[in-house]
Formats: C-alpha cells, structure tokens, sequence
C-alpha cells in the first residue's frame, strides 16, 4: 500500500487536533488553589479571610459577663469573664475556688464548682512500700471508689488546665458542629451531678 505524503500529512493533523481537544478538557479541570484545604484563600496572602477575627478574650470582669453555650452535654464550660489577675493557679493560691466554691457561688452569681470535682476517679491501688498495684475486681476491672470528698480532688485543682476562655470573634472557617444534647437544659447545665453517683460506682 503507498501512503502519500499527504495522507501523511493529514494524519498528523487530525492527530494534533484531538491531543489539542483532550489537552483543553485538561485545563478545563484544573483545580485551583483556594479550593485546596479548609482556608479557602490563596496561600499568597494572609488576609483577613484566612485568619478570621483577632483572638479577643471577654474583658467584662467575673459578675458581669454572659455564660456560654455548652460546645456539648457535659463539656466544660468556657470561661466568660476576664481572667485578669486570677492566672497563675498556685499550691497557695486559687482564685477560681473562691467565687466557684458551692459554699459561696450562688451568693457571687457564679456557677457552683459541680460533684464531680470533689470526686477522686483514679483507680485505688495499694502500696507495699515498693510498688502501686491497682486493685482489681475480676468482673469489673479497675475499681474507683465513688465518693464525695469535702475538699476538691487534686486532678480537679488546675482549673485551667480544663476551662479555658473563649473568643467571640468569627471564624475564618465556621464550625458547622451543632450539639445534639441528651437533655433540654443540656447547653447550661451539667448532668454530672445527678447520674454519677448513681452510674458509676463500681463498688456496687
Ligand atoms: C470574682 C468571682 C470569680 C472568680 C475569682 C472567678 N469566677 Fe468564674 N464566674 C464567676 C461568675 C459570677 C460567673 C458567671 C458569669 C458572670 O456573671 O460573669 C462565672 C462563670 C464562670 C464559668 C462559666 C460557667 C458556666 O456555667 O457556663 C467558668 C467555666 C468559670 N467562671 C471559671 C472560672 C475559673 C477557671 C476561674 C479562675 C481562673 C474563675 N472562674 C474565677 C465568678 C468568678
Ligand atoms: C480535668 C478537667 C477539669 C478540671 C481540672 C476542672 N474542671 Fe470543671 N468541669 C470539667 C468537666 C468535664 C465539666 C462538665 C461535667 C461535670 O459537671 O463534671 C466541668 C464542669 C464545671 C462547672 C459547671 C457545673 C455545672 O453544674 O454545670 C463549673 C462551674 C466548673 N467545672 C468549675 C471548675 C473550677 C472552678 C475548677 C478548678 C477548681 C475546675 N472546674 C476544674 C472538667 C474540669
């Protein structure tokens, strides 16, 4: 069979146009930078879009600030009020427990330091000098005594360890997250200090 040089030629034509055709389908499909990860912005400039609002702390002082909603049933509550002069927790010194205390809270206006806290839920052990052994109950596993003690535990004293503060500014990317609570006080309320006691005693 002789193939001409122009049957050649226009092979090669045809051919270019459908790499061209496909090579457009291509760029057509680029997928740009801004809708790569969650920032949704170029990552050339830090706007105002990419950070979102400056980090503002409430500044209204403990008595006149406005509680938030819990983030869900049973979280910590976020801190409300300025915390200015009150940090650094310390052996000797803990703010927090002097409005927080359930003896003084409600005549403060502050939410009463719930059960929990003064319950100590590290599982008991004993100890021969040497070494800690947990105590072990076959049927339930590590056992926790649940007892209400009269001062709080000591993994409850670092309050901020737990209850931080929270900023009112906008989110560069909104949380879309809505808190399904098991019951209808749920986004101000704890249930800690109704089911524990009950629930979770292990001894029982
Ligand atoms: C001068 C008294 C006072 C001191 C000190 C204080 N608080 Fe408060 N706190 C309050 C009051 C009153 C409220 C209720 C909101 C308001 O009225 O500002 C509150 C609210 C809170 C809440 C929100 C409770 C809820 O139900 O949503 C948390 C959490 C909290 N405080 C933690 C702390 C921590 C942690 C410290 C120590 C760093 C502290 N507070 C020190 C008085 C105080
Ligand atoms: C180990 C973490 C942790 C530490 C430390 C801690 N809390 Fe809490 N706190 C929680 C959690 C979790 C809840 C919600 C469940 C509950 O009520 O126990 C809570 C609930 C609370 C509530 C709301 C109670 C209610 O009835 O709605 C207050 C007030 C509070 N804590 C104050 C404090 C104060 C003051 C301190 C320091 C003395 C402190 N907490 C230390 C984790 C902690």
């Amino acid at each position: 069979m002789k193939i001409t040089k122009l049957a050649l030629g226009l092979l090669t034509v045809a051919l270019l146009f459908v790499v061209g055709e496909a090579a457009t389908e291509t760029s057509k499909k680029t997928v740009t930078e801004e809708s790569l990860g969650l920032r949704h912005t170029d990552i050339y400039s830090e706007t105002k879009e990419t950070h979102g609002d400056k980090t503002e702390y409430g500044v209204n002082p403990a008595g006149t600030s406005k509680r938030f909603v819990r983030a869900y049933q049973d979280a910590p509550p976020m801190i409300p009020h300025d915390l200015e002069g009150l940090l650094p927790i310390t052996i000797d010194n803990n703010a927090c427990v002097g409005c927080h205390d359930p003896a003084v809270a409600p005549a403060m206006g502050a939410t009463p330091i719930p059960k929990s806290h003064y319950i100590d839920f590290r599982p008991k052990h004993t100890y021969d000098g040497k070494t800690f052994t947990n105590v072990i109950d076959n049927m339930k596993n590590e056992i926790v005594e649940i007892v209400e003690n009269p001062t709080l535990t000591g993994a409850r004293f670092n309050c901020s360890q737990c209850h931080a503060p929270q900023t009112t500014g906008k989110l560069a990317v909104e949380s879309t997250f809505e808190a399904n609570y098991t019951r209808e006080d749920g986004s101000t309320k704890s249930t800690w200090d109704e089911v524990i006691l009950d629930n979770l005693n292990t001894l029982e």
